[in-house]
């Protein structure tokens, strides 16, 4: 995040006693926890707690969260069609993963059932783009309430509960990245603003308003992820015990209709897309938006073989004007050095167009990225003789 938020009770000064609230359970302090990100090498968070962050009652294995991948095949464009796939389990057990490297993992989910525990991923940085449903994701940084089209950015080690309102469709699509997810350095001006131009400000990105703390003495488990295996820790209080915090570090939502396209009179190349950056790859949202209005624009992308680069679309909704065969919930991996472009008749097709409706997500990663196991599952094997008239 780019901008410092504050909310509930917090004393003058990092690092000295916050004294409970006149009425609160007789004398006493609240108790600091920093929440940081790279060590302390950055950005960083202060939370109060009731109780200490550290009282453990139980640890147990919960099982291992590995993922496996295809064995290396020949080189090839990939495409998943994942509108059908099942139902199963909740926002964290029910994920299926697509596609991923050392860098990023790919997840879809379309939970059957309410989040039974609360989750905490320890190794990587979570983002949650809710293609269908609404609702609130709950963490100890309070309520943080989520529609359709939100991007949820959810720094690791956040414990969270995600709750879809009853009788909405849940429907997720997740990032796991193993580096920090955050603004592209280039939207912001020396001083950390994001720069007037840029595709959004710090208007559309939106922390919790409210502290939501929950003063419970009960077991309570926390599923912990880190390096794929799952630990239960049974605390001795619920962990959503804080009664105010500061800082950088916190959840929030960015809605992807809040993408302001850039366009021209001839095609921008895919960084105008640029929505989050991490070490290893970025994310963009390909908006709706005029398309290029040159009288000889040719309005689809042109081709090419993703030089460094293996770039994947999640096609969220609308038309998509350069793809042929390709759904809401479908997926294409167009891996390096091989070109992909218009589907054939496209070109001609979007001569008249003056606008696309299409809303997708796109990942470049810049290491290889494998098919997992699981997502093979919905390949569509004609995909990659798909440009053949
Ligand atoms: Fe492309």
């Amino acid at each position: 995040m780019s901008h410092y938020l504050r909310l509930g009770s917090v004393p003058a000064k990092r690092h000295i006693e916050h004294r409970h609230e006149p009425g609160y359970k007789g004398e006493g302090i609240y108790y600091e926890e920093v929440v940081t990100l790279a060590g302390f090498a950055r950005a960083y968070s202060i939370v109060y707690h009731l109780k200490p962050p550290t009282r453990v009652k139980k640890i147990e294995p919960a099982g291992l969260a590995a993922v496996e991948y295809l064995p290396p095949d020949t080189l090839k464009h990939v495409h998943l069609k994942t509108r059908e796939i099942p139902t199963a389990g909740d926002a964290v057990t029910g994920r299926i993963p697509m596609f991923g490297n050392g860098d990023v993992l790919m997840s879809r989910c379309r939970p059957a059932e309410a989040q039974k525990e609360l989750y905490r991923n320890a190794t990587a940085d979570e983002v949650l783009f809710i293609h269908r449903g609404k609702g609130t994701l709950h963490t100890h940084f309070g309520p943080l309430p989520f529609k359709p089209f939100d991007y949820v950015v959810i720094p690791r080690c956040t414990t969270y509960r995600v709750d879809f309102e009853p009788g909405t469709p849940a429907d997720l699509l997740i990032i796991e990245s193993t580096g920090t997810v955050g603004i592209p350095p280039t939207y912001l001006n020396p001083d950390g603003q994001v720069r007037l131009g840029a595709p959004y400000s710090e208007r559309d990105l939106h922390g919790p308003t409210e502290i939501g703390t929950v003063d419970r003495e009960a077991d309570v488990p926390v599923l912990v992820k880190a390096d794929g295996r799952l630990t239960r820790y049974i605390m001795s209080h619920h962990p959503f015990d804080v009664v105010g915090w500061d800082g950088f570090v916190y959840p929030y939502t960015f809605n992807a209709d809040d993408f302001e396209p850039i366009t021209g009179t001839i095609h921008q190349p895919p960084p105008i897309h640029q929505t989050f950056e991490a070490p290893g790859f970025v994310i963009c949202t390909f908006a709706p938006r005029y398309l290029d209005h040159h009288p000889q624009a040719i309005k689809v992308p042109y081709a090419h073989s993703n030089v460094e680069c293996d770039e994947v679309l999640y096609y969220v909704r609308g038309h998509f004007g350069s793809r042929r065969g390709v759904e809401e919930s479908s997926f294409t991996l167009h891996p390096r050095g091989i070109p992909h472009g218009p589907h054939p008749g496209t070109i001609v097709a979007s001569r008249p167009m003056t606008r696309t409706d299409e809303l997708a997500v796109m990942l470049d990663t810049f290491r290889p990225l494998h098919t997992a196991v699981a997502g093979a599952k919905y390949d569509d094997p004609s995909y990659p003789y798909s440009w053949v008239d």
